[in-house]
This record gives C-alpha cells, sequence and structure tokens, in this order.
C-alpha cells in the first residue's frame, strides 16, 4: 500500500491551518506572554540540552506537530530502522549504524549473520592495531615508529574522520599527527605530502565501496610516492585500508591482514562509527574512541525510548519541518560556537543534503512539499563578522542553530565567556530584533538631530523573530561529541519519514561521475572531443589547447 500524500493528512491540514494564526505572532510577544516558555521548551538527553523556545511555535504547534510524527509513523520507521529492516529501498540495505555502537551482546541478525559478532571483532581489531600504532610498536619500514597518519577518503570517507579528529583535538595524542587527502585536485595530496616522510607515515585507504575515482587516483599517488624511497614489500607497513569490498583492496596491493571491514548495511554518510572511524581511533585512542560510541548509543536510547513530545531528535526534526514548511525557510545555518567544531557544518551537509534532498518519495512520486533545506555554517564568532548580517536584516529568514559548550577544553582566561555571551547575545538578537522606536529613542539618546535620526532609523531597524535553536552541553568530549552527531542523525532521519523519501542511498551524485569519466578521457586524448552543448565544448577545447600548449 502506498503512503498517502503528506498534504492530506488530518494532522497536516490542522497545522496548516494554526500555522496561519502563529505566523502573525512575534517571538517578543510568544516570550512575553509565557515567562515558562525556557523550561517548558528545552529537552536533555545523552549530554546534551536543546532550547527551542526560540522558534516561533506555541504548545499547540508542537502538540500538532507530535500528532503529525505519530500519524506519518515515525515510531514504527524508528523500529524498522533499528531492527535491521531494510528500509533503504532502492539499494535493498539495511540501515544500522546505530548497531555499530550498540554495547557488546546486543543481539541483531542481518541476512542471517550475528552482526554483533561481527561489529566486535572488528573493534578489537581496531583496537589492537590503534594500541600499536599509538604506542610505537608498529613500525615504519626503516624501523621508526609512526609519526604521521594520511586518511584518503572522500564524502563519509573524509568527512566524518577528519571533523571528530579536528572536534576532539584536545584527546588526541601529540606525537601523532592527522592528515586528510579527499580532493581528487592533486594539490590537494602535494600540499600533505609535501609534509610527511615515507619512513614515519602511514596511509588509510578509507572508501565504502573502493572504487571512487578520487579516492583511488590519490591512493595511487600516495603508493607510488612512497615506491619513490620505499620497496613494495615496505606497503604492508605503511598502507592500510577501510572498505567493505575486500577484493578490491587486495587487487589494489593491500595485504588483507591490514584491512578493516564494514557492511553493506553501514551508509557513507553515517560510517565515521565503523572502521571509517580508525584515524579517530588513531588520533584519540580506543578508550576514548569507545566514548564516543557510547555517547551516540545513549542517543539511540533515547531516541528509541522517549515519548515524542520530549524526544530530543524528534523535536528538532519537527521544528526544522515547521522552519521548511510553514516559515518557507530554504536553508538552515549551523554555529557553532566551538572552534574545534569547525568542520561540523561541512559534516551536516552531506548528511543532510545527501539523505534528505530528494525530490520523490519512496514510491517514485513527487513529494510535493519542500523537502531539505540547505545546510551551511561556520563557527562563531567568526561567521558574525562575516555573513550575520544577512541574517538580521537581509530579506530571507534562516533558522539558525546555535552550539556551544558550557565548559572550554582549554584554560584560557576571559575567553569563554566572552565566546558565550556572543552566543547567547546572538539568539537573544535573531529573536527579539530591534523596533523603530528603540532605534529612534537611542538616537535620541545620543543627541542626534531629528533629520538625521529619521534617516537612520529603518538602517539600524532590526526585524528579529529569526528562529534559533540553542543546543548545549557541559564539555566536548568524545562522548558529547557522539551524541551530538546521532541527534542529528536521527533529526534527519525523521524529516526523511515526514517527506516519505528514502534518506538512505545518493544516486543524484551519480550524473556528474559518470560525465566526469567521459570528459576525462577527452581530455587525456583516449578519446575524441564528443559532441556536448557548446559552453562545454568550449571549456574542454580552452583545457586541451593549455594542455597541448605546455
Ligand atoms: O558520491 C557520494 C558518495 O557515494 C558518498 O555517499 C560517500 O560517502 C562518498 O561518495 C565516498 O564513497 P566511498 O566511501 O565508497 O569511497
Amino acid at each position: 500500500m502506498s503512503t498517502p500524500a503528506l498534504t492530506t493528512l488530518t494532522s497536516f491540514q490542522q497545522l496548516q491551518a494554526h500555522s496561519a494564526t502563529v505566523r502573525e505572532v512575534h517571538l517578543r510577544q510568544l516570550f512575553a506572554s509565557n515567562p515558562q516558555r525556557f523550561a517548558q521548551m528545552t529537552v536533555d538527553a545523552a549530554g546534551l540540552l536543546l532550547d527551542y523556545s526560540k522558534n516561533r511555535v506555541d504548545a499547540t504547534s508542537m502538540a500538532l506537530l507530535m500528532d503529525l510524527a505519530r500519524e506519518r509513523g515515525v515510531e514504527a520507521q524508528r523500529e524498522a530502522m533499528f531492527t535491521g529492516e531494510k528500509i533503504n529501498l532502492t539499494e535493498h540495505r539495511a540501515v544500522l549504524h546505530t548497531a555499530l555502537r550498540a554495547p557488546r551482546g546486543t543481539k541483531l541478525v542481518v541476512d542471517g549473520q550475528d552482526i554483533d559478532a561481527d561489529v566486535q571483532d572488528v573493534l578489537q581489531r581496531v583496537k589492537a592495531f590503534t594500541d600499536k600504532v599509538r604506542n610505537g610498536s608498529w613500525l615504519g619500514y626503516s624501523g621508526k615508529p609512526i609519526s604521521d597518519v594520511v586518511n584518503i577518503g572522500i564524502g563519509g570517507s573524509d568527512l566524518g574522520p577528519k571533523m571528530a579528529c579536528l572536534a576532539l583535538r584536545s584527546y588526541a595524542n601529540p606525537g601523532l599527527e592527522m592528515h586528510f587527502v579527499s580532493n581528487v585536485d592533486g594539490h590537494d595530496m602535494e600540499a600533505t605530502l609535501s609534509k610527511v616522510d615515507p619512513e614515519t607515515t602511514l596511509f588509510i585507504v578509507a572508501s565504502k565501496t573502493f572504487v571512487t575515482a578520487e579516492t583511488m587516483l590519490n591512493a595511487n599517488t600516495a603508493r607510488a610516492w612512497f615506491l619513490l624511497e620505499a620497496e613494495e614489500k615496505d606497503l604492508a607497513q605503511h598502507f592500510v585500508a577501510v572498505s567493505t569490498n575486500a577484493a578490491a583492496i587486495v587487487e589494489f596491493g593491500i595485504d588483507p591482514a591490514n584491512m578493516f571491514p564494514f557492511w553493506d548495511w553501514v551508509g557513507g554518510r553515517y560510517s565515521v562509527w565503523s572502521s571509517i572511524g580508525l584515524a579517530v581511533a588513531l588520533a584519540v585512542g580506543f578508550e576514548y574512541f569507545s566514548d564516543f560510541l557510547a555517547g551516540a548509543h545513549a542517543m539511540d536510547q533515547h531516541f528509541r525510548t522517549a515519548p515524542l513530545a520530549q524526544n530530543m531528535p524528534v523535536v528538532l526534526a519537527m521544528v526544522g519541518f515547521w522552519n521548511r514548511q510553514f516559515l518557507d525557510c530554504g536553508s538552515v545555518s549551523i554555529a557553532p560556537y566551538h572552534q574545534d567544531l569547525s568542520r561540523f557544518a561541512a559534516y551536516l551537509q552531506q548528511l543532510d543534503m545527501e539523505s534528505n534532498g530528494k525530490r520523490v518519495t519512496k514510491d517514485g512520486q513527487p513529494v510535493g512539499v519542500p523537502t531539505g533545506p540547505v545546510i551551511w555554517g561556520d563557527c562563531g564568532t567568526n561567521a558574525q563578522h562575516a555573513y550575520f548580517q544577512l541574517l538580521h536584516q537581509g530579506t530571507d529568514v534562516t533558522p539558525i542553530d546555535f552550539i556551544a559548550a558550557l565548559r572550554a577544553t582549554h584554560d584560557l582566561p576571559g575567553h569563554h565567556d566572552a565566546l558565550l555571551a556572543n552566543c547567547f547575545a546572538q539568539s537573544e538578537a535573531f529573536m527579539t530584533g530591534k523596533t523603530g522606536e528603540e532605534v529612534r529613542a537611542d538616537l535620541q539618546a545620543q543627541g542626534l538631530p531629528a533629520e538625521q535620526i529619521e534617516a537612520l532609523v529603518p538602517h539600524k531597524t532590526f526585524p528579529g523573530n529569526r528562529p534559533s535553536n540553542t543546543i548545549l552541553m557541559d564539555q566536548l568530549t568524545p562522548s558529547t561529541l557522539g551524541a551530538l552527531i546521532a541527534l542529528y542523525e536521527h533529526k534527519t532521519f525523521v524529516q526523511g519519514v515526514l517527506w516519505n523519501v528514502n534518506s538512505f542511498d545518493q544516486w543524484g551524485v551519480e550524473l556528474g561521475k559518470v560525465l566526469a569519466r567521459k570528459i576525462q578521457s577527452e581530455l587525456t586524448g583516449e578519446a575524441q572531443p564528443a559532441l556536448h552543448d557548446s559552453s562545454t565544448n568550449g571549456l574542454i577545447s580552452l583545457a586541451r589547447a593549455a594542455k597541448a600548449a605546455y
């Protein structure tokens, strides 16, 4: 039976009618009329607190949003995911990244295979390997311990490990420098190779499929660079692979003993918990890596069991849905007030946009309502001095997720109060704005002439009423980072259920890959230029001419 269109659901129609009235109310009024708003609109889970009170919703909106989640079957779909049903319909796969962080002994059988045993076995291998590298007993070909690790991967095989290594740098072994090469652009690899020594460098070739063009080219380049100094027999100490494709790893020439497998029920953008997290485990050690998994598991437990209205991922998803559907917000800005989360927005871009950047339902029908928003952002306070102007006074309304830790992991005096003050001030400013009357009163107090005041008032007025969430944690630790990522994974999942899209495939990236292969052979001269459009033909000709000139 096909799933009914979202807009036909009773709760959706009730929400639509209700949204017309709430849209007219300013957030200032909502706060003024309910002093308990903060207390009523915060949720705690897994070491995180979500304050969603600065969204343009009231108690009725939230109740109706929860009705919609229920009517759409979020609870049943959630259970289907956790129990290993093949909810990735177009690829006929289960979606079980949650199993990677479940405690040992959590029984689950997929396609006749006890996946707990598999998961625990790989974790033990990760432990044994990372212990050796970190304690200096894993030696390079000339007998020296490893000083640098280069993770070669792209998309989910890069963004997660890179983001997490940066986020957890305070917990990392300072003797091990982590590098990440993802881009097929040789400048990326060249810049990294210029910093490392083949005698003391370990390469991780990370690719779920082990066929991704960028990763394969980069891996071959690294291998050739290494062999300028070392011999084939030395590869085993310096190249390890993480993949679901054992045959391709062997074909590449990596010792099967140096292979860390994972499984097709782990999506690329959900894979940092698998052996794709090897770089993270190397950087912070297996104990902290286990804490990272445990933090995510705590969020899983909360998501699976908490009532919808107190369920943090559900609340975050439903408020985001409200902003997208009823306030026409086409993008969401992520603002971590924590420099160590500098790659978090980039990570969420893939997680959310590759998952819910879809226009047809699981049944292949047009979704009929706007789906996943554009996700973007950067750290506060840098972002304030770059693009917050538009967020405050531009014509589009962009909801913001502020993310902050109450305690820093450094002890430099003065900085953390200044940081948090800015974070809280921004969410206050986006909410309240500044009226023309307030601007006028300020300028009058400064003694400006009336004519000048009137000219300035429109420029200095802030509409406010701009929605935001604030996510707080005590400190950024392996555990809270795990919970934070899992929070967004489940938020993405819930929104995918609402839109009835398959959040776990990514066919939209394929067309460009195919065309690139074709054009590459035209650029290298292996194939004659084919008939493209005049723009593409013109660009190809220019590149061929530039190549011929050198
Ligand atoms: O092209 C998109 C994508 O398939 C992502 O989903 C994935 O994370 C990335 O490429 C890398 O894929 P792989 O890990 O197989 O190299």
